[in-house]
């Protein structure tokens, strides 16, 4: 992988907790936005020949809590890069006794229980010439793109990890972690994982027409199992370093199977209706 000297990419990671670098041989650049600055600067290089911009949601050294991150300056940089295609791994807890400290699951539903969030671009503002609406409605029924997720599944199978294909993603406020009750209700909902970010990354992608796949890392059993003190973040960082490795190996391989031609719905996302703010 190399840095090479152009300043776009197709591609876009975000990195969650404990995930703060991915390429080795990067250029770095400084994005700014309408919305304000994103999580940091952009890590530009390359991986089996495509381009690839990396971003750390919570900062270097995780200085951005889940509900302090500008979800909406994220994505908005990355796709003035020329991202249309984004992977999301994160840290999450596990519902189930199966999906323990190391389990990766590639979820295919998400639950938003995170509270005022801003969740959209379109929030009838009027920006840039003040003339157009900017109300748009898209559809969310299926929140991940289909491509992204079976190409995140074929890779970490083909490396041998035994991914969950589908599960649900509770997405919480945070920064706390879920009190025994919340996380005996949350489970008994039937949701799989637990987490702090998925929410509103993947609307603000599909927002703007962007494929968005998340690859939730288990690394505790959240606060359910009637035994031990509950998650701590310092569990949290110690099993999701212990996976860190093969979660970037799964990531390269999934970078170079992404399709180059999408044909998923999530690239026409906006379903012509009109943005009334131009997209970078
Ligand atoms: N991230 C990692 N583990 C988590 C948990 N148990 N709850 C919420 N977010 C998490």
């Amino acid at each position: 992988m190399s840095a090479g000297s152009d300043s776009g990419a197709d591609i876009g990671v975000i990195g969650g907790s404990g995930f703060y670098s991915f390429l080795d041989d990067v250029a770095e650049f400084t994005v700014d936005t309408p919305y304000g600055p994103p999580s940091d600067s952009l890590f530009l290089g390359e991986v089996a020949g495509r381009r690839v911009a990396f971003l750390p949601r919570h900062g270097r050294g995780h200085h951005l809590p889940p509900h302090r991150i500008n979800y909406r300056a994220n994505l908005w940089a990355l796709r003035s890069l020329g991202v249309r295609q984004v992977l999301g791994p994160c840290a999450v807890g596990g519902l189930r006794p199966e999906y323990g400290p190391g389990a990766l699951l590639v979820p295919d539903q998400l639950v938003d229980r995170t509270k005022g969030r801003t969740q959209t671009y379109f929030d009838g503002v009027p920006r840039g010439d003040g003339q157009q609406p900017n109300v748009v409605h898209v559809s969310f029924a299926d929140p991940y793109c289909p491509e992204g997720r079976a190409a995140a599944l074929a890779t970490a199978r083909e490396r041998g990890w035994d991914a969950v294909d589908g599960g649900t993603m509770c997405v919480i406020e945070g920064p706390r972690f879920s009190t025994r009750a919340e996380s005996r209700w949350h489970a008994a909902q039937g949701w799989s994982v637990v987490g702090m970010t998925g929410h509103p990354e993947a609307i603000l992608a599909r927002e703007l027409e962007l494929c968005y796949t998340s690859l939730a890392l288990v690394t505790d059993l959240d606060a359910g199992a009637e035994i031990g003190e509950g998650v701590s973040h310092t569990e949290v960082l110690e099993v999701f370093a212990e996976n860190v490795g093969r979660l970037r190996d799964v990531l390269f391989d999934v970078v170079g199977r992404l399709p180059k031609d999408r044909e998923c719905l999530c690239a026409t996302a906006l379903n012509g209706q009109d943005p009334g703010i131009a997209l970078p």
